[in-house]
């Protein structure tokens, strides 16, 4: 009697040795950020760099050291939209976005 048990559970067990494997459905993706500060350094490395300098601090043309400077994001945004001296006005260069960026950039330059 005992075999007779056994021999009617074996297939059973065998059946579930043939699952299939599951592949894994997350996969782990390497995600490297590309662009964290937006487009400002960009921008600024474009646009600003010819006078401020990669570091602000270049200065040509009397331009003031970015490095020290002390106006605040917004000072900035309307000093950069609307040209001061001989900084040309970026409205008309420049979307509203990308001088934004840009300020916030200029901003990491601090020391
Ligand atoms: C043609 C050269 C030139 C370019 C290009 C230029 N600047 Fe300037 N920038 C100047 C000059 C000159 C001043 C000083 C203006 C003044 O006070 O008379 C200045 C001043 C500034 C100031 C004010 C600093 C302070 O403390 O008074 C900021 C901020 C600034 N620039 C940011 C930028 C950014 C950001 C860009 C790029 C979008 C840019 N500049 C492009 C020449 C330039």
């Amino acid at each position: 009697m005992k075999r007779l048990v056994l021999f009617i559970l074996l297939p059973a067990f065998a059946a579930c040795g043939g699952k299939k494997e599951e592949t894994p459905s997350t996969a782990p993706v390497s995600m490297v950020e590309e662009k964290p500060a937006v487009e400002g350094a960009k921008v600024f490395k474009i646009s600003c760099a010819v006078c401020h300098g990669p570091d602000g601090k270049l200065g040509l043309n009397g331009s003031k050291d970015l490095s020290v400077s002390i106006l605040t994001l917004e000072e900035r945004i309307a000093l950069i939209t609307k040209g001061k001296g001989v900084m040309p006005a970026q409205e008309n260069i420049l979307s509203a976005e990308e001088i934004k960026a840009a300020a916030e950039y200029s901003l990491t330059l601090k020391k």
